[in-house]
């Protein structure tokens, strides 16, 4: 009966916290201190991390030692955890192999402006630029993930047509993408903008396909996590502490903190296999080698609670 429960009630939590977190941090933190987060992070429950990009130093220097980070990750075995990276085409598709890694993820956009700014792509181009990846991926059974960003609004094209983001995530799919993750890049939404999202989304593909990705610039992202549950979707992305910002938004936080949507799910009668208290570990320890405090406001209870 309890492991029954388990399994009708697990969601899957991905931490973007070293990649999604740390890329929009303007403090670049040492490869040792994401290490020692990282573990921290095993140590709380994770078992999805996504690790760093192989992407231009240029463009994000704060990922611009994903191979040393890697050498560490993969310097001793660790079972049952699945570690990814961002890839935007096959130069970083084999830096990513040949540093260890076996699951990799591409990301496109709803908006064609946006993806231009992000990848210097059309959306088109960014697709074809992928499917030397997916050739590769075949062959070194390796998964791939696919993160489609702005699915409700873009920055610079404002409300985007839920059609086009279905156009795009069949298109992955059908290359043998394990799973798309829907970006709610700025954090704008609302749940009755993510309905009508996943009304259309949900026609034409399985629930068991999609990931929810909230900012939480407007504090919404919990709610729109309880829009998906209620929709059938059962896998979130979140970065411990609310790490991150929005390079769009002056002052707002980054993406759904992973504490507050543990402390949800799990209230709500959900199974994450999270420790909410190892995972304040977790961000202390980050939080205290970028010297900034975090947003989270389960993060803020918690580790309050502990020193009262
Ligand atoms: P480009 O300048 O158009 O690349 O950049 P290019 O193909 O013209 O090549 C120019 C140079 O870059 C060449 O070097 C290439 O070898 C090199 P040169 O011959 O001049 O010495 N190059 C690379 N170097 C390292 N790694 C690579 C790579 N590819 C080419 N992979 C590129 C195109 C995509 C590389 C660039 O635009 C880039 O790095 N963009 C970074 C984008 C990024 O990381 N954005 C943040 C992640 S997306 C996100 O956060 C959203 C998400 O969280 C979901 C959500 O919230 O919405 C996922
Ligand atoms: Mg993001």
């Amino acid at each position: 009966m309890g492991k029954e429960k388990w399994q009708v009630n697990f969601v899957k939590i991905t931490e973007v916290g070293p990649r999604d977190g740390l890329q929009n941090e303007k403090t670049i933190v040492s490869t040792e201190d994401k290490f020692k987060f990282i573990l921290s992070l095993i140590r709380a429950g994770l078992k999805h991390i996504e690790a760093t990009s192989f992407v231009r130093k240029e463009w994000v220097p704060q990922m611009g030692d994903a191979p040393e980070l890697a050498k560490l990750i993969f310097s001793e075995n660790r079972p049952g955890i699945e570690f990814s990276c961002l890839t935007p085409n096959i130069k970083g598709y084999e830096a990513a192999i040949n540093s260890g890694f076996k699951e990799v993820a591409v990301f496109t956009a709803t908006s064609e402006s946006f993806t231009q700014k992000n990848i210097n792509k059309t959306i088109e181009e960014s697709i074809t630029a992928f499917s030397e990846i997916f050739k590769r991926a075949r062959i070194d059974n390796v998964k791939v993930r696919g993160y489609i960003s702005t699915v409700i609004a873009c920055p610079y094209e404002g409300k985007m047509a839920p059609e086009k983001t279905l156009e795009i995530t069949k298109r992955l799919l059908d290359e043998g993408v394990y799973e798309i993750s829907l970006g709610e890049t700025i954090g704008v939404a609302v749940p009755s903008e993510v309905e009508a999202l996943l009304n259309v989304l949900l026609k034409e593909v399985s629930p068991a396909l999609l990931a929810g990705h909230f900012h939480d610039t407007y504090g919404m992202a919990i709610s729109n996590v309880k829009q998906s549950l209620s929709m059938g979707i059962r896998s979130f992305d979140s970065s411990a502490g609310g790490l991150g910002g929005c390079p769009y938004a002056k002052g707002a936080s980054g993406n759904l903190a992973t504490e507050d949507l543990v402390y949800f799910l799990e209230r709500e009668g959900y199974a994450t296999g999270v420790n909410l208290d190892h995972l304040v570990d977790a961000s202390l320890i980050m939080q205290s080698a970028m010297g900034k405090a975090f947003a989270s406001r389960t993060f803020i209870a918690k580790s309050h609670a502990r020193n009262s």
